[in-house]
């Protein structure tokens, strides 16, 4: 419970942008867009119209949600789970406190797994 407190306190400071000079921007880059595979495209697609009302993709700022830059190349999440895509798809389909599930088809599922690995 105690790293849970502290992963979520950490993640709360870089989404208010306090220690940005501090380290939390040493992230790897995304993926240029220039360079998506066409599965990449289509789950940025999905993205687009169900979780970027939430989630900036290329920073880890806070919208409604963190933000996702580097969500799967981090040791750990904001909630301290680590990225693999099974927590990812867990999170996605049954939601999380305030973030609501999402009803995706395995395609779909798929495909934004593909794009979020870019960021
Ligand atoms: C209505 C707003 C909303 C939408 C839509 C939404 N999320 Fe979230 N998301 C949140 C919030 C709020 C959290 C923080 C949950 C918590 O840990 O309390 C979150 C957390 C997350 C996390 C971090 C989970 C963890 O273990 O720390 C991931 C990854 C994530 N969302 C991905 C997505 C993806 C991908 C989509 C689109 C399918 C999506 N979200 C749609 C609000 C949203």
């Amino acid at each position: 419970m105690h790293t849970y407190r502290s992963a979520a306190s950490i993640a709360v400071f870089c989404a208010a942008g306090l220690f940005m000079a501090l380290g939390c921007k040493s992230l790897p880059p995304s993926k240029p867009e220039s360079q998506w595979t066409p599965q990449e495209a289509r789950g940025a697609v999905v993205y687009k119209s169900g979780c970027a009302r939430c989630h900036y993709p290329t920073t880890t700022q806070g919208l409604n949600g963190p933000g996702l830059q580097a969500i799967t190349k981090v040791p750990a999440m904001p909630s301290g789970a680590p990225p693999t895509d099974e927590r990812l798809v867990n999170v996605i389909v049954h939601g999380r406190n305030m973030m609501p599930g999402t009803q995706l088809d395995s395609q779909q599922m798929q495909d934004l797994l593909a794009y979020l690995h870019t960021l």
